[in-house]
């Protein structure tokens, strides 16, 4: 039977192999979707597995999509741009890597009825995430990025690639149409972004890429002041569709059944 695996650490938390395993079963494919728990020093020989066709795809999540990138023979266009990868395969005795996280927000937004040409988004947090939130931003005609993060350095870095990027001071707001939450601050119930958002008063627009739980504080504040939300839930069910087209040539079916298996973990 055919491999795949999403590697990461910790991985406990992903739903990957949940939405894998089921397109493999509706679509007849013989293969199994595992997650795998690795350390730095594990990437290499993983991706070794790949060439030696043991295994036929990975899917890469924190802290390994910009790591990964060492190891692999040629990159998509998105990859480079956004130096992360999460989707690796091997076509014609090569190691390829891909972003499919870029596709992932823009569909989700798209899907969301929510047009962002010309407007202005608010990013925080500068993980691993952010460079295919800012590309996807960019596709989806967005005019200007503000970006703020508790630690600094961190958004330095960032403008390195993409200098047009404004930075924000940490807490700070501004008049964005649409504000998103990278951080990892909501992964546990109970964790709250100390940030103030009684300041804004029409109605925005307000993302958490968080997907599990589904209405962290940050959206809980928002729905209640009457803003618009949408977790990381749609985001991380296209990353995975264009993943699983990469792999198998079909484009699987999001469906309720689908939504309501997620819903149930
Ligand atoms: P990585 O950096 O490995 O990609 P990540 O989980 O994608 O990790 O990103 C973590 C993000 O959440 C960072 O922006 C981090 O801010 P710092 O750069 O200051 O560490 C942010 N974050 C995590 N805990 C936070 C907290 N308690 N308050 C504010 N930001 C936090």
């Amino acid at each position: 039977m055919k491999k795949y695996l999403v590697i990461g650490n910790p991985i406990e938390h992903s739903l990957s192999p949940k939405i894998h395993n089921y397109w493999l079963k509706k679509n007849n494919i013989n293969a199994e979707y595992l997650k795998l728990s690795i350390g730095p020093e594990e990437v290499k020989n993983v991706i070794n597995d790949v060439k030696k066709d043991k295994i036929f795809g990975i899917n890469v999540t924190v802290p390994y999509k910009q790591s990964v990138i060492t190891h692999l023979d040629e990159l998509s266009l998105i990859a480079k741009e956004t130096s992360s990868v999460n989707t690796i395969y091997k076509k014609n005795g090569k190691i390829f890597g891909d972003n499919t996280d870029v596709l992932g927000f823009e569909l989700a937004i798209k899907n969301f009825k929510l047009s962002l040409d010309n407007k202005k988004a608010l990013i925080i947090g500068a993980g691993g995430v952010v460079p295919s939130i800012i590309v996807a931003l960019k596709k989806l005609g967005v005019k200007k990025i503000y970006l703020s993060n508790r630690t600094k350095s961190k958004i330095d870095k960032i403008k390195l690639n993409f200098s047009f990027i404004e930075e924000l001071n940490w807490g700070n707001f501004n008049d964005s149409d649409i504000i998103i939450n990278a951080t990892s601050v909501g992964l546990n119930e109970k964790d709250n972004l100390n940030i103030d958002i009684n300041k804004i008063s029409s109605t925005k627009f307000f993302y958490d890429v968080i997907y599990n739980p589904p209405k962290t504080n940050f959206l809980k504040k928002a729905e209640k002041n009457g803003h618009k939300i949408l977790n990381g839930r749609t985001m991380f069910l296209y990353q995975a569709q264009k993943a699983f087209e990469i792999w198998h040539n079909i484009l699987p079916e999001i469906n309720n059944e689908l939504f309501e298996l997620l819903e149930h973990d």
